[in-house]
């Protein structure tokens, strides 16, 4: 009697039914995203090696995956506003702006 209960637990949580948004997002990771999104759009100002920081705080860099992961509630906050506030002088693609917050949101 035990299995068909269990099966409608796991059915449960692989959504349909869920409200969970991130239930049916696309899977996007450091790996397959993350990292060249902040490569072309942040580390110009923000790795620990830029030359010109433009007035970047020397404590937030973001070289690694776990100095986004440290922040992520301020990069979420900064680039994914309307408009983004990060980077300052504007010009992230709106489909990349939606990639990262699925990104930071729901993967890992
Ligand atoms: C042209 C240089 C430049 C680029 C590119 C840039 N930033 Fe910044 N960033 C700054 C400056 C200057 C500050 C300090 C002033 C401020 O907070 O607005 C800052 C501050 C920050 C802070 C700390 C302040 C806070 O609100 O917590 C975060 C987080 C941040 N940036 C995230 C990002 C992200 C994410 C990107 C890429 C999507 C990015 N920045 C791209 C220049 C830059």
């Amino acid at each position: 009697m035990r299995a068909p209960i269990l099966l409608a637990l796991l059915a449960g949580c692989a959504g349909g039914e869920s409200d969970d948004p991130c239930a049916d997002a696309p899977v996007v990771t450091y790996a397959s995203f993350g990292q060249d999104f902040m490569r072309e759009n942040c580390q110009s100002c923000h790795a620990s090696t830029s030359d010109n920081r433009n007035g970047a705080p020397e404590d937030v860099v973001f070289d690694t995956e776990d100095d986004v992961w440290e922040r992520a509630d301020r990069v979420l906050e900064r680039a994914g506003a309307e408009p983004p506030t990060m980077p300052p002088q504007g010009g992230l693609e709106a489909d990349d702006q939606e990639r990262m917050r699925i990104w930071l949101e729901c993967g890992g």
